[in-house]
């Protein structure tokens, strides 16, 4: 099995998210794979700084671009975030050619590192977002609840949930070792949430706020929580997680508030029913709450190939 991009390094004290499209010309391209293609060198040689601070970086490609900037056989499920429109909120869509998820657990590694690839990019691309993520106290969202406790837990739980493996239909020598990655970023109106009692914002989430610990699902046909709606079956009844690595962003001062959700999985299907469920309501019409207070201002897929295919793209 080819070995994955460190995916699953866990949540850090800092994150930051870089979004870009590429500049649809050869020599762009070209300039980009060969970018590409040094991420783990240059994180390494950033990362040995400090080996303590752990810091990791995670490349991912856009369905526009992957066949240019490739030139490899597409990942079966790839294509662009699909617009959810729910009658609340509506799941936007938007561009994003590459990923990167710089994790560190110092803000300054994360810096260095972002540094570096805008450098080396260069005007090949154009930047479609930037976002600086934080941990907040025990892991928790800006809402105040701990985010991220329902992830697999371990190396061998955490690569069976995001990494595709050559036993999966529709693997092939491209995609086995790799994880679809769905992002968006959301914005809070934390005044009306505040203005919610603990007890509805529990049920909202689905968990206990300060103790974290989960509530009862709501009986069938009833609203549900954050947490049911995320929760899925495929037809066997067999459950599928996704593996989260939300962080906190914003500015009090401009009356910023955020969570960017970013989630790996081995199937795309799996994120794009969550955010259905969450959108459309199950059942329909009963959106997931946390949309009364949530707007999606970005919402981009990409697909994070194994380390080895991209130490390749520069040959
Ligand atoms: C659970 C927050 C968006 C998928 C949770 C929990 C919190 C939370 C606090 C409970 C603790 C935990 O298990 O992590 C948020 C916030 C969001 C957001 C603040 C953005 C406004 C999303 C989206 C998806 C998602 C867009 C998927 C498309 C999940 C899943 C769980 C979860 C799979 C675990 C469910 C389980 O208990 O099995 N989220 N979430 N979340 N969320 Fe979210």
């Amino acid at each position: 099995m080819s070995a994955g991009q460190p995916v699953d390094t866990g949540l850090t004290r800092s994150a930051t998210f870089l979004v870009f499209s590429v500049l649809q010309t050869d020599s762009s391209m070209r300039a980009v794979r060969s970018v590409l293609s040094s991420v783990p060198d240059i994180t390494k040689n950033i990362s040995i700084r400090d080996t303590n601070a752990n810091l990791t970086c995670v490349v991912g490609i856009g369905s526009r671009a992957w066949d240019s900037l490739m030139r490899l056989p597409r990942p079966a499920e790839l294509h662009p975030f699909p617009e959810v429109r729910g009658a609340k909120q509506t799941a936007v869509s938007t561009p994003g050619d590459l990923l990167f998820h710089i994790r560190s657990e110092r803000r300054d590694m994360c810096f260095e590192l972002e540094r570096q690839l805008i450098e080396k990019l260069g005007d090949t691309v154009q930047l479609e977002d930037q976002t600086v993520g934080f941990r907040y106290f025990d892991a928790r969202d800006l809402l105040g609840f701990v985010d991220g406790t329902a992830n697999p837990v371990g190396p061998s739980a955490i690569s069976d949930v995001v990494m595709i493996s050559e036993e999966d239909e529709n693997s092939n020598a491209t995609t086995v070792g790799g994880s679809y990655v769905v992002v968006q970023k959301y914005l809070h109106d934390l005044k009306a949430w505040k203005a919610l009692s603990i007890e509805q914002q529990e049920a909202i989430i689905g968990r206990t706020k300060l103790d974290n610990i989960e509530l009862e699902d709501a009986d069938d046909g009833q609203q549900q929580s954050h947490k049911t709606l995320a929760t899925i079956e495929d037809a066997s009844g067999k459950e599928h997680a996704v593996l989260r690595d939300n962080m906190p962003f914003g500015s009090p001062s401009t009356s910023q508030y955020g969570t960017y959700f970013i989630a790996y999985s081995r199937h795309l299907w799996v994120v794009e029913k969550m955010m259905e469920r969450m959108f459309l309501g199950n059942p329909r019409g009963l959106h997931d709450r946390i949309l009364d207070f949530s707007t999606p201002i970005t919402g981009s897929t990409f697909f994070a190939p194994s380390l080895s295919i991209l130490k390749r793209l520069g040959d």
